[in-house]
């Protein structure tokens, strides 16, 4: 028997900037939701990607001197790179500015214009850039104010072409009433309705002043709709007009996941579209609060945005994701601070998560030789830890049934206390100095690795990497790779399997003072360092002899490790010649310690010595490194002996 399948969409992002942590929170929430479906035995199709047209990203790149293309081809190879760097599992990355994508679009077009649905007439009225969103008058919030973002609009009058959305406002409400399910959450259905029933008018879907987008296949004058461009591409990505057993396979979708914001976009234009095409409509739209900072939603204009980089780069990815889908009430709105996510590192994740991992695995290396004991005799305590362990997993299978992420690892930090629980009712520390109750000892260490197994599987929706590491500690690390969800029952581990530690915790704790305390230093760094570039022209230039000050050397590394506490260190030893130094490098991110061995880089040789983290530190590696993070030591293209000068 085939597959079940499993189409699930994000929202195409604008790639007018760069994309912050409330873009990052739909597309994590759908792979969450997409690891999920796969582990249950879907074949899930996940498609996000890039909504490229329209006047605003014109507008931006006409500001820059580019072309809209130039402008665009920047920003998403930025956003392709972002989600290979949150793990997002996207089968398909789909470009409005594809080849294929026009096609579609023009025959979505055709289609509906041939269906006698689309009519030329001229549009008068408002238009918000921002949300590239026509209004009424009377739509309009007091200063001609757009009703969605409170942006001004501005005023419009071209020839354009129509569509009679208003035809099917009644068909629209008998597919709702009879698809209750359609629209999620419920309060937002009623929205929707609510929205329809005052009146539906038919939308402007064309425009004739604006060039950036696909023309209009009847009338070359006209460009198409940057919204009506964009809700297609939930066709193109699964190949509709290439290849139709494809497209069959898992049209029609079963969840566009979107902001609250587009609900009306993909709840009532794109039915609509799909009804006049005769195409099936999708089986559920669900749609989302929003990430709200202090001052409000975080958006570019407001300048209170969060760049998903830095936060993985400052606190690792898995604390991300955790905090996004933990922290948030998925449908309603939740507030983003660095405290609350520091917070949520510290408690659930250092001090629940990491120390049941670290105290397990020590043990089983302390009392049984890092060998997973078979069961023995069992104490009061197995019985129910065992049930904790099958309730968390089924009420989790229903809470990801309504894609409630927060509700399911709310409920898995269940099990995570319970176990913690667990070693403190059976004190294995008190059962070790009493041989007699190895037995005893071995149930107690077995039953904490079996639930850090089933905590580990349960967790490969949502932390990917964790979910690896724990199957590497547990020694297990290619069976946790190919985990089903169904492995979430108990019983599955192996006695005899090696545990291995790992001398780094997965999740350090994080100095809340100490971690502001840098970020407001690194701060007051850079407005000096971007005020140098600007003069470095005529101010800033060194002359030679100021350069012959500094000493550099070729060094070669002999040894390397992790500085202690910090996750961005290493300690390094060097060889300069005849002599051996140690120094600190900040390039832990960017290469693992036994990578580093044997290489020669250039190291500034007359540095004066610090300590830091204190750790004594006699000299510094260079190292290039862009904007986007990616670092490299510097290297010699010819092997020089260590020690040899470089000028
Ligand atoms: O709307 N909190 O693209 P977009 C939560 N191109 N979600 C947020 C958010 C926040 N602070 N800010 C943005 C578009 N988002 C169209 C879509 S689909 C056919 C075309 C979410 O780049 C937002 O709710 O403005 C939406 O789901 C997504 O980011 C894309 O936003
Ligand atoms: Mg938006």
């Amino acid at each position: 028997m085939s597959k079940k399948t499993f189409y699930i969409t994000t929202p195409i992002y604008y790639p007018s900037d760069k994309l912050h942590i409330g873009h990052a929170y739909t597309t994590v929430a759908a792979d969450a939701i997409t690891r999920y479906k796969r582990m249950n035995g879907y074949d899930a199709f996940f498609l996000t990607g890039t909504d490229e047209h329209g006047q605003k990203i014109a507008r931006k790149a006409a500001e820059r001197g580019i072309t809209p293309k130039e402008y665009v081809d920047e920003i998403v190879s930025w956003i392709k790179n972002l989600w290979s760097e949150l793990r997002i599992s996207n089968n398909e990355f789909i470009r409005t500015t594809d080849e294929r994508h026009y096609r579609v679009v023009q025959h979505v077009f055709q289609t509906i214009y041939e269906k006698g649905d689309i009519y030329k007439s001229e549009y008068e009225g408002w238009y918000c850039t921002p949300c590239e969103t026509f209004w009424t008058e009377r739509q309009l919030e007091e200063g001609n104010c757009c009703p969605d973002c409170n942006r001004p609009t501005e005023k419009m009058k071209e020839e354009s072409y129509f569509f009679k959305m208003s035809k099917y406002a009644d068909q629209w409400l008998e597919f709702i009433e009879e698809n209750p399910d359609f629209i999620q959450p419920e309060s937002r259905r009623n929205e929707m309705i609510n929205f329809v029933k005052s009146g539906l008018e038919d939308l402007c879907v064309s425009r004739s002043s604006l060039k950036w987008g696909v023309p209009v296949p009847i009338d070359q004058g006209h460009v198409i709709y940057v919204w009506f461009d964009a809700l297609s591409n939930y066709l193109t990505g699964i190949k509709y007009l290439e290849d139709d057993e494809f497209f069959n396979k898992y049209w029609p979708a079963d969840l566009h996941l979107v902001g609250k914001e587009i609900m009306r976009f993909h709840t009532i234009q794109w039915p609509i579209m799909l009804m006049s095409m005769g195409l099936p409509l999708p089986k559920k739209v669900f749609g989302h609060g929003w990430l709200v900072m202090k001052d409000g939603k975080m958006s570019k204009s407001k300048g209170n945005v969060v760049d998903p980089l830095v936060l993985k780069q400052d606190f690792g990815l898995d604390a991300i994701r955790y905090y996004l889908l933990r922290e948030m009430s998925f449908g309603a709105d939740g507030s983003y601070s660095t405290e609350s996510l520091i917070g949520r590192i510290n408690s659930d994740l250092a001090n629940d998560l990491g120390n049941l991992l670290n105290r397990t695995i020590a043990m089983v290396q302390k009392y049984f030789g890092g060998t997973i004991p078979e069961i023995g005799s069992a104490t009061d305590f197995d019985q129910e830890l065992q049930a904790v362990a099958a309730a968390v997993v089924q009420s989790m299978e229903k809470s990801m049934e309504e894609l409630q992420m927060n509700v399911a690892l709310e409920e898995l930090w269940n099990l995570v206390r319970r176990a913690n629980k667990y070693i403190d009712e059976t004190q294995p520390w008190i059962l070790a100095k009493d041989e007699t109750k190895k037995p005893i000892l071995g149930t107690v260490l077995y039953h904490l690795c079996e639930a850090l197994r089933i905590i580990g599987v349960a967790l490969k929706p949502f932390l990917v990497e964790t979910a690896e590491k724990m199957g590497e500690q547990l020694g297990i690390g290619e069976k946790m790779d190919a985990a089903q969800w169904s492995e979430t029952r108990w019983g599955l581990l192996q006695p005899g399997t090696q545990v291995k530690s790992s001398v780094e915790p997965i999740f350090p704790r994080i100095d809340l003072e100490e971690y502001f305390a840098q970020k407001a230093s690194d701060k007051e760094s850079k407005p000096v360092e971007s005020k140098k570039k600007e003069k470095k022209e005529e101010k800033d230039l060194i002359t030679f002899d100021q350069f012959q000050k500094l000493d550099l050397r070729v060094a070669e590394i002999l040894e390397a490790e992790a500085v202690k506490g910090s996750n961005k260190l290493l300690k390094v030893q060097v060889e300069i010649g005849e002599e051996r130094r140690q120094l600190v490098a900040g390039i832990a991110k960017h290469y693992d310690p036994e990578e580093l061995v044997g290489k020669k880089v250039i190291m500034v040789y007359n540095m004066k010595p610090a300590k830091i983290f204190g750790v004594e530190s006699n000299g510094m590696i260079l190292a290039g490194s862009t904007a986007d993070d990616i670092l490299a030591v510097s290297a010699l293209d010819k092997d020089l002996p260590s020690g040899s000068r470089v000028k």
